[in-house]
């Protein structure tokens, strides 16, 4: 995708996620019961200086180690205003920036840890986004990722390709990624994997081959 092109993609997502701010403790209601024991496993793998890509409204904050410093970025300015809430009071050292991870305003190797939950669902492109949150990993570093995917059974996963058009022209909302792919065709070496429950989520860290 050229510079216009993401730069289109970037405005649409922020514009959405803007508006959705304003409901999203719904959301947060509905799905916390069942995701947050998958964010604190995640958590526990982060170390030295990390980077939450799509920090949303800021759920993982109180997953994040104890010492670490934070930068936590995110292309809606409503959804960071509420983890900025959110990290007051929690004793952690976290930096909020407004930035689309595909087009990341860091240099190269920034970061020990990257890490995105539920962020690559509305990411339409993943591939080049993997990319460019392994450019601002070290080479040692490692990428963490949490994501609801593709459902592979013959009956359900065909389904979710189907309603995915809709899904995503109307909610930017991608249901059918399969996460894992994307990963290895971004280049990157996945070193442990885990898929949770019924529902299609799947943890994992990656890291560059050779690294
Ligand atoms: C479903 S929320 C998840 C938030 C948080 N990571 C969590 O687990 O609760 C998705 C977030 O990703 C952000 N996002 C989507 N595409 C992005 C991009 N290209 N760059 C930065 N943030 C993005 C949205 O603004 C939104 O806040």
């Amino acid at each position: 995708m050229d510079k216009s092109g993401k730069n289109k993609v970037a405005k649409e997502t922020k514009v959405r996620w803007d508006r959705i701010a304003k409901h999203y403790s719904l959301v947060e209601f509905l799905s916390e019961w069942y995701l947050a024991p998958f964010r604190k496993i995640l958590w526990a793998h982060a170390s030295g200086n990390i980077l939450e890509a799509g920090v949303g409204s800021g759920l993982n904050i109180a997953y994040y180690p104890q010492g670490a410093r934070v930068t936590a970025v995110d292309l809606s300015g409503a959804m960071m205003q509420k983890a900025q809430e959110r990290a007051l009071g929690r004793n952690r050292e976290v930096t909020f920036k407004e930035a689309d991870l595909c087009d990341l305003p860091f240099t190269g190797g920034s970061f020990d840890t990257a890490a995105a939950t539920f962020v690559f669902c509305s990411v339409p492109k993943p591939v080049a986004c993997l990319r460019e949150l392994a450019r601002v990993t070290k080479r040692d570093g490692q990428i963490l990722l949490l994501d609801h995917v593709r459902i592979e059974n013959p009956w359900i996963g065909p389904l979710m390709d189907r309603l995915n058009a809709a899904t995503s022209r109307f909610a930017g909302e991608h249901i059918n990624h399969r996460m894992d792919s994307f990963a290895r065709e971004a280049g990157l070496e996945i070193v442990e994997s885990r898929r949770y429950g019924f529902m299609g989520v799947i943890q994992f860290t990656a890291v560059r081959p050779g690294a």
